[in-house]
């Protein structure tokens, strides 16, 4: 009985969700990645509101979401590498940048006026069924204000976000953003490090060259990102009073005002979990800023690594 009412509020929250975006306006919905404020990709206006509401300059394009492959083939042209990857690793943390194909009726303003868009199928059972109800690509950026940090549950949610209608879907599971990938004639680039990581890709495809674009970074890519309200300060071997302490492994550090340790084992997957949650609740804190503590930096150790730098970086 139980398990039907929760289908039926389910059903019932995915019409709802829906008819909103059918009628040009914003959904928040889980993924496995970090939550995302979702707008119909092929409606200018729609599109319009999510930099609004965000704050995000219109030069940062936004990512197409998609329930299956065939969507994509209908909108993009694929590549040999890019069907490889995609049968790899979608649905999942994998944004690839395709072309768009003449007939598509993705707003130009999706992506910056570049007729190349990220694209992904997200791994996530309600991201999928309300993808599956529409007939247009959902273009969702992370649910956040611009340069603040994802949300990976709703109670993190800003308080100006939270009059968007919101699909709570509980915590996401990876924790992290998907990667941006373009692939390349030998293999492919990295445009932003995430969930998916460098030696997955390499255990799957070992003849690929993969390269990590930091020239020409992915417009998102800003030096400032990611980053609580709080100063942060990355790498800390001691704490100052006053700091909360994101902490990582086993050590002596302690902090006066709060400490959470991302893992205690020094599992990289439950760090990636925790990361944004526990980022947040320590920026509630009564803090004066928040020392992190070391992370190693292979696989999503990388990833975290990334986030945290451009977490603390200063305009000077
Ligand atoms: O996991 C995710 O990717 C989440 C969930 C909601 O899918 N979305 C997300 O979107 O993180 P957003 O907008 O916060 O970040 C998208 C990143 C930005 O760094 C953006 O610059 C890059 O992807 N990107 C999007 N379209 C691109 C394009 N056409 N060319 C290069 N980079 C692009
Ligand atoms: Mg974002």
């Amino acid at each position: 009985m139980k398990q039907i009412l929760k289908k039926n509020m389910h059903q019932l929250t995915l019409d709802e969700a829906k008819k909103r975006l059918f009628n040009g306006q914003l959904v928040i919905f889980p993924t496995e990645t970090v939550y995302g404020i979702g707008a119909n990709a092929n409606d200018k206006d729609a599109i319009k509101s999510i930099y609004e509401i965000k704050k995000r300059p219109t030069s940062n394009p936004l990512i197409c979401h998609f329930a299956n492959i065939e969507d994509i083939e209908r909108n993009f042209i694929l590549k040999d590498k890019d069907y490889e990857l995609a049968k790899a690793f979608w649905p999942g943390p994998l944004t690839l940048i395709l072309e768009k194909k003449k007939n598509s009726k993705i707003s130009l303003l999706t992506s910056n006026n570049q007729k190349f868009v990220g694209c992904r199928i997200p791994n996530n059972e309600i991201a999928l069924s309300l993808l599956s109800k529409l007939d247009f690509p959902l273009a969702a950026p992370s649910a956040n204000i611009s340069t603040r940090t994802s949300i990976t549950s709703i109670t993190d949610l800003d308080s100006n976000l939270k009059k968007i209608f919101h699909i709570d879907g509980g915590s996401s599971v990876l924790g992290l953003e998907s990667t941006v990938i373009q692939t390349t004639n030998n293999g492919c680039k990295i445009l932003r490090l995430g969930s998916l990581t460098i030696e997955e890709i390499k255990n799957k495809f070992f003849n690929y060259i993969i390269e990590i674009e930091k020239s020409k970074i992915s417009p998102g890519n800003q030096l400032k990102h990611y980053s609580p309200n709080k100063p942060i300060r990355i790498n800390v071997n001691y704490i100052k009073k006053n700091e909360a302490l994101l902490n990582f492994g086993k050590n002596q550090l302690i902090s006066n005002i709060k400490d959470m340790n991302l893992s205690v084992e020094e599992n990289l997957i439950e760090a990636s979990y925790n990361f944004y949650n526990y980022l947040n609740i320590l920026d509630n804190s009564e803090c004066s800023g928040i020392a992190v503590a070391p992370i190693p930096n292979s696989g999503l150790g990388e990833t975290i690594n990334d986030r945290l730098k451009r977490a603390s970086y200063k305009n000077e």
